[in-house]
């Protein structure tokens, strides 16, 4: 169901690690509606190979960047719109990681260091993109950049731990940078916050299945797949959304506004006999 709603855009895609992650399917459907772009991941994810499958799908080339240094951004967007020919239209943020959830640290024992790296890689790594690209003058005018987010942002979830501060800081780096890329460039800036999705960086959350099953019994809609939050990105980078900005937007099926479902008050029921 493609209907070139990206002909003629070029944009960088980050985080696509294997066929179940986001950002893999979020390049497949750009690829579809006619965009082209560059695919990047960090140096150490490269030696799995899986991304280069991609790369042939879409036709797209591959530049590694670790999120966290500047200098491999600054690599990553001029070689971008030397690849490209010329600057980009959108580009999407797909990268998350805690050294402390991946290590089982419960949230009275977080290892500070390991926050700080949580922190660089999760939020802070969307600043310095967007600056580099801000100091490049990367964007094209009616650009539209999207970051993946998780609704731990604003409610407290067991076991999602110091990523909570790092969704926290995400979405307001969000606000901050599409005001100041809103007037400068015109360029939109937003968050969407996806539901629990069976990911590696998903599944590396213990107790994640439970919170999974949890969050789409609660969902009228079920929760959303990865698909259909790729779907949702297209969108954002299409001009149809083009006064969209500063927003996190949730993308969750209606679980975040709901308060309890009939399969949540069953199930109590059944457990209290
Ligand atoms: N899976 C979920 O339940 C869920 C829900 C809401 C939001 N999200 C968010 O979606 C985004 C994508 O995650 P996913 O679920 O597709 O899992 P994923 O594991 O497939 O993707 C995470 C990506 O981050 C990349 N990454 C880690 N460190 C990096 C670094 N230093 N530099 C560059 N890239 C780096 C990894 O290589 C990987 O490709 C993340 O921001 C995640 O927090 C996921």
């Amino acid at each position: 169901m493609a209907n070139n709603l990206l002909a003629g855009k070029v944009g960088i895609i980050s985080g696509a690690l294997n066929e179940k992650s986001i950002a893999w399917k979020v390049a497949q459907r750009a690829h579809a509606e006619g965009a082209r772009f560059v695919l990047t991941n960090a140096p150490l994810a490269m030696r799995m190979g899986e991304i280069n499958k991609l790369s042939e799908e879409c036709n797209a080339p591959i530049i590694p960047a670790d999120a966290t240094s500047v200098e491999d951004l600054e690599k990553l967007f001029t070689g971008a719109q030397e690849q490209l020919g010329g600057k980009l239209d959108f580009m999407l943020h797909s990268i998350g990681m805690s050294p402390n959830i991946r290590k089982g640290k419960n949230y009275g024992e977080l290892n500070y260091q390991w926050f700080q790296q949580t922190i660089d890689i999760s939020a802070l790594s969307f600043h310095k993109m967007l600056a580099v690209a801000e100091k490049q003058d990367a964007f094209n005018e009616w650009g539209s950049v999207v970051a993946l987010s998780y609704i731990a942002a604003q409610r407290a979830f067991l076991d999602y731990t110091d990523m909570t501060q790092a969704k926290a800081m995400l979405e307001s780096i969000a606000r901050s940078y599409g005001q100041r890329l809103g007037k400068l460039k015109k360029v939109r800036v937003n968050t969407v916050s996806q539901s629990p999705t069976k990911t590696t960086a998903g599944a590396g959350i213990s107790g994640f299945d439970a919170f999974y099953e949890f969050a789409d019994k609660m969902s009228p809609l079920g929760n959303a797949p990865a698909e259909a939050c790729a779907d949702y990105c297209i969108s954002l980078f299409s001009d149809l959304t083009r006064y969209v900005t500063m927003q996190n937007l949730m993308h969750d099926g209606g679980f975040s506004t709901t308060g309890i479902s009939q399969e949540m008050a069953d199930l109590m029921e059944k457990a209290n006999g």
